[in-house]
């Protein structure tokens, strides 16, 4: 080899050398980077822990909240507020009755049969958006919206040959939204929740709002009950299973409510019902303990809500399917930070709708991905109709390549070849927001069952028989109805909760608590109880 060949080739050993050099501390640099990437999902992981002892603290801290809430008004963050509702429908109710049931996505109208021993044949029912112009507008405007929608349906059913004619049409009127009852059928809207914000409403009765709309269309109707869509959930409950003694629901927002005894009301002294009981709508949206697993990116979700307050629905903040997609795509945007690949990918992601991820579990318009949400425009989003949330569809894909994951993000999200490994991540970040949620919920289900002693912490022979006798050495069987999107629909959801009701109440006592869908509740209940309310003939049974 002469001087000039060895010279190139020293050249060309020390260029590769440079490359190789290169590679490696590129391949050093992108692994450091994928590191703290999966480091950030660690960290929110073990923000989000939910062990068995911080449940249980939960648990303690939800009855302990409820024991305020019913002591004094604002003693608690949890309204305990009054339904006076002191009997559930057991099967008697009779007749035709009329919901409208508002309070989420979509608004419904719906005309009940009811017959004999538990038959009912839904005769009509129409399901249709809100206009977004409306859930932020005034009640005036929101309420002629509504009876105009109800006159044509009455319409349309006057000319249906084949529907009974009604004389006089009760209606049964489910406002899924805080309100301080004045009784069975009035009640005044403390706020709004879920994204509406119609300023004029606060402080007025709801039912008064909507009986001025239907006169003045004419509509004879009269607002039998109204009602939660929890006290509708545990009405229908209740009608096909007389165990249920509470009720839930987990979709845009969340809520529950349970039958608790007039005597432990104790800022209502002196309060006489038949039965010696009545429901509570707890609110528990509102729910707030320190023992919450809250990480940085529920802090920063509540600063950029509709309702920044250190603690304000903090509960809701945690499980509800208005908040939960925010918290993926806050975690997402931090991860990317750390990985070139992913921010890319995720500036692509974000100039899309979040929501088209997640579905209406982002129920609001989310133009960049770094922009906080913008909820002034979130009601223009509220009109979308539930379908099943790709976040639910990519968290529960099956396929050892993540296909489904891959197909929504390449068909949805028009981002094409996202590499397994991030598919991989995208996934695990809704699972820890899922399980969180989920784990959550159940504890405060068995705060619930604590409170009215079901949870079988003061020894398996607790509780009361029917008859108000002491138990004969069984445990109680006790029916939570359950209702709502996230739980209805999202399988991996209802198994982490199921899991969790039964890890927390351990095996001796999980077999005597059912939880059961109740599915239609919000509005079929709604109408159990309007015919129960409005004829003195229909029997009523005592609450448990
Ligand atoms: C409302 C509750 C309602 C729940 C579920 C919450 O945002 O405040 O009244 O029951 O959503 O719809």
């Amino acid at each position: 080899m002469g001087k000039v060949g060895f010279g190139l080739a020293v050249t060309c050993a020390v260029a590769s050398c440079a490359i190789a050099a290169i590679l490696v501390s590129r391949r050093v640099k992108s692994r450091r980077k994928w590191n703290r990437m999966v480091g950030v999902l660690g960290e929110f992981e073990e923000g989000c822990s939910t062990s068995i002892g911080r449940l249980r603290q939960v648990v303690d801290a939800m009855d302990v909240e409820m024991h305020a809430g019913l002591a004094s008004e604002g003693g608690s963050k949890l309204k305990m507020l009054l339904t006076f509702i002191d009997n559930l429908p057991n099967g008697n109710e009779k007749g035709n009755y009329y919901v409208l049931d508002l309070g989420g996505t979509n608004f419904r109208i719906l005309r009940l049969q009811l017959g004999d021993e538990r038959s009912m044949i839904l005769r009509h029912d129409v399901e249709q958006p809100i206009p977004p112009a409306f859930m932020t507008s005034t009640s005036e405007d929101l309420f002629d919206f509504i009876a105009s929608s109800l006159e044509q349906f009455v319409e349309r059913e006057a000319n249906s040959s084949d529907l009974p004619l009604v004389k006089r049409r009760e209606l049964g009127f489910t406002f899924s939204f805080p309100v301080k009852q004045t009784s069975v059928s009035s009640g005044i809207l403390i706020k709004w929740t879920k994204g509406f914000s119609i300023e004029d409403m606060v402080g007025k009765d709801v039912a008064e709002c909507l009986q001025q709309a239907m006169i003045k269309r004419g509509l004879d109707m009269r607002v039998a009950a109204l009602v939660n869509d929890t006290v509708g959930t545990l009405a229908l409950g209740h009608y096909h299973d007389e165990d249920t003694v509470a009720a839930v629901i987990i979709g845009t927002g969340t809520n529950a409510c349970y039958v608790e005894r007039t005597d432990a009301i104790i800022k209502c002294q002196g309060l006489l019902t038949n039965s010696g009981g009545m429901v509570v709508n707890m609110e528990w949206g509102n729910f707030w303990s320190s023992h919450l697993p809250r990480t940085s990116y529920d802090v920063d979700l509540d600063t950029d809500s509709p309702n920044p307050n250190d603690q304000a629905r903090g509960f809701e903040k945690m499980i509800s399917g208005m908040y939960l997609g925010d918290i993926v795509r806050r975690v997402i945007l931090s991860m990317s930070h750390e990985l070139d690949i992913l921010g890319m990918l995720l500036l692509v992601i974000g100039t899309l709708y979040l929501e088209n991820l997640c579905g209406p579990v982002v129920n609001y318009r989310i133009w960049k991905l770094d922009d906080p949400y913008e909820l002034h425009s979130s009601a223009s989003l509220f009109h979308r109709k539930w379908r099943t949330p790709l976040m639910a569809v990519m968290h529960e894909d099956d396929s050892p390549d993540l296909r489904e994951v891959a197909r929504i993000l390449k068909d949805t999200l028009k981002i094409p070849d996202v590499p397994l490994k991030v598919r991989k991540l995208i996934v695990k970040v809704c699972d820890v927001v899922t399980r969180r949620a989920a784990r959550l919920a159940a504890a405060g289900i068995v705060g619930i069952l604590k409170k009215i002693g079901r949870d079988g912490s003061s020894g398996i022979m607790s509780g009361r028989t029917k008859n108000g006798g002491e138990s004969s050495g069984k445990m109680r069987r006790t029916v939570v109805a359950i209702e709502g999107g996230l739980y209805v629909r999202y399988s991996m959801f209802r198994e982490y909760l199921n899991e969790a009701v039964a890890e927390i109440l351990g095996e001796e006592i999980a077999p005597h608590v059912i939880l059961r869908v109740s599915e239609d509740g919000s509005g079929i209940g709604a109408a159990l109880l309007a015919a129960s309310h409005s004829s003195p003939s229909v029997d009523s049974v005592s609450l448990p």
